[in-house]
């Protein structure tokens, strides 16, 4: 690893990729990570847990005072999870109240990465490398196939290609902070590529910016 201050951005739909390589550019530059799923996750498991209405704004609103052991619970990654995340999210009281942390940890003097979905627009649109990482349904359904295989859980693939692509229209269509590409993104498509190869990609595009 080498030390970079650089604020980095990785957006983009569920399973495309940007945690991965989110992971693996912080590995590799040695900046701290936060995936900023896991905190819209954790809200919406906070309203399921205290019988909040995840639809209500009020309500989910309240679920963003949640412990920050929560963000810790292996139960933030299930599709439930996701699916509630997708739901609170589209509230602009619950995307401001997670806003402070964010930017706080994006303006570590270090520098940091940062995954979402409007990392390059709204949290850090001062980021110095933003990529937008895309990958086509099936093969976005494909990974998070197998993924449910490894852990030993029945899923019908067109099933898991229905639920991505509801929740790729609700974060698409929403109002507040849609998923959308910064116009200063590179785009990264990463569908035709496995793990080491997307992280390899983008380190040859945070590379390249280096190099200016
Ligand atoms: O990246 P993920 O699948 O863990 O995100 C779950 C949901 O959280 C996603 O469907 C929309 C929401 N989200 C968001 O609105 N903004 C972010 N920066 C990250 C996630």
């Amino acid at each position: 690893t080498e030390g970079v201050a650089m604020i980095i951005a990785v957006d983009g739909p569920t399973a495309s990729g940007k945690g991965t390589i989110a992971r693996g550019l912080a590995a590799r530059y040695g900046v701290p990570h936060l995936d900023t799923g896991l905190l819209y996750r954790a809200v919406g498991f906070a309203c399921a847990a205290r019988g909040l209405d995840p639809d209500d704004p009020a309500q989910a609103v309240q679920a963003c005072d949640f412990a920050d052991s929560l963000l810790a619970d292996p139960e933030l990654r299930s599709e439930a999870s996701g699916g509630l995340a997708s739901r609170v999210s589209i509230h602009p009281g619950v995307r401001r109240a997670l806003f402070d942390r964010q930017r706080a940890f994006a303006g570590q003097p270090g520098g940091a990465v940062l995954d979402g979905r409007d990392i390059g627009t709204v949290i850090a649109p001062e980021a110095d490398v933003k990529l937008f990482v895309i990958a086509s349904v099936d093969a976005r359904a494909a990974r998070r196939h197998r993924e449910m295989l490894g852990q030993g859980r029945q899923a019908a693939l067109a099933d898991i290609a229905a639920d991505l692509a509801a929740r790729d229209a609700r974060d698409t269509g929403r109002k507040d902070a849609p998923l959308v590409a910064a116009a200063d993104a590179v785009v990264l498509d990463t569908s035709a590529l496995g793990p080491d190869e997307a992280i390899a990609a983008a380190v040859a595009i945070v590379e390249a910016k280096r190099a200016g």
